[in-house]
């Protein structure tokens, strides 16, 4: 399995990851030949890269939650985000079972490194960011030792965290150009609002409902809405930040591409102290993969090749498999360079698209 560009995907290729349409459902699925008709409707869905089933590296990604919860966690959060719940209690039975089924899955698992390879169409940011967030939290919280009561508040408060959304104009939510001071201000109100919808509509705890509310402060005090500074800000929220900043920035969103993960996490790096809190960060960079498999990189000696595995101890050097020389020349046998063995060889570049 490898990633490419859209552009680059021929007739007779084969899909290898689902693409989710803008409603959570599988829009196509893995193992889907690609006709051009297939590729055109990508390209009209906003779709900018695939990965297809390659000889070359007969790799799989495994997912950290079933499909059965993704599809359970889309249709609850469209249900929440379409207001279909407001004013009644009815889901949150639910969504607390959800939540403590995703703490289930993430803390069965010994090692998890997050690769994240889910292709979504533009428009579905809300069901992935909210399923996202809601799993990089679960997964911190698990590091700094949290109970399952903990991990629960923690769960339902990230999944929710945006809810607030649902009353602010959806023309100035989806504004493509700047905005307007009133704008943003309005933009702002998300936090309270979310804080009443969870803490009144949804009779949520307190501290399920603060995630809502804080998500937004930063330790500097420059966040919103209070602009609290480092220790008014409760742990979790602070979490939350964390995890909902990073996932914005990987995400295509309407008005701007999507960074690469490992450009991500040094904006994070880079913001800590101000902006977020460098122990929840230096726990999570210990589970996202910073080069995801099957993404094409360059070598500091300018040999390219292919990301076939992560190492949990070290996420910054994974295994590459060598396609291309130095010298640009194509090899005629596969090598795998382990470059948590091989400290002399180092990724300077990350490529789209790779040709092999
Ligand atoms: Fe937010």
């Amino acid at each position: 399995m490898r990633r490419i560009l859209l552009k680059n995907a021929k007739e007779g290729m084969v899909l290898a990851r689902d693409i989710y349409s803008e409603d959570g459902k599988v829009l196509i699925a893995s193992g889907q030949k690609l006709t051009n008709s297939v590729i055109k409707r990508l390209k009209e869905f906003g779709v900018y890269d695939i990965y297809i089933v390659d000889d070359n590296t007969e790799i799989y990604i495994e997912d950290v939650i079933t499909k059965e919860i993704k599809e359970e966690a889309f249709e609850i959060v469209n249900g929440v985000f379409s207001s279909k719940y407001i004013n009644t209690q009815e889901i949150t039975p639910e969504i607390k079972e959800l939540v403590s089924k995703i703490i289930s899955s993430l803390l069965s698992q010994k090692e998890v490194i997050l690769n994240l390879c889910d292709i979504r169409t533009v428009g579905n940011y809300t069901l992935f960011h909210s399923l996202n967030t809601t799993v990089f939290s679960i997964l911190i919280g698990i590091k700094l030792g949290y109970d399952l009561d903990k991990l629960m508040v923690l769960g339902m408060g990230t999944l929710l965290h945006d809810i607030g959304k649902i009353k602010i104009p959806r023309n100035i939510l989806s504004k493509k150009g700047p905005l307007q001071e009133k704008e943003y201000e309005i933009i702002k109100m998300h936090t309270i609002v979310g804080y009443d919808i969870l803490s009144s509509e949804y009779k949520f705890e307190q501290n399920v409902a603060e995630i809502a509310l804080f998500h937004h402060e930063r330790l500097d005090g420059s966040g919103y809405p209070f602009g609290k500074t480092r220790d008014e800000i409760p742990q979790m929220a602070k979490i939350v930040a964390v995890a909902d900043v990073f996932d914005a920035l990987v995400s295509d969103r309407e008005f701007r591409k999507r960074l690469k993960p490992h450009m991500a996490i040094e904006y994070l790096l880079n913001s800590c102290s101000t902006h977020f809190d460098s122990y929840i960060v230096s726990k999570f960079v210990t589970f996202i993969s910073l080069f995801q498999i099957g993404t094409p990189v360059v070598l500091n000696t300018q040999e390219k090749g292919i990301v076939v595995h992560n190492n949990p101890k070290f996420p910054s050097r994974p295994i590459v498999r060598i396609f291309y020389d130095s010298e640009g020349k194509k090899l005629a046998f596969r090598k795998d360079i382990d470059l948590a063995l091989n400290f002399h060889y180092y990724i300077v570049d990350v490529l789209d698209d790779l040709e092999i």
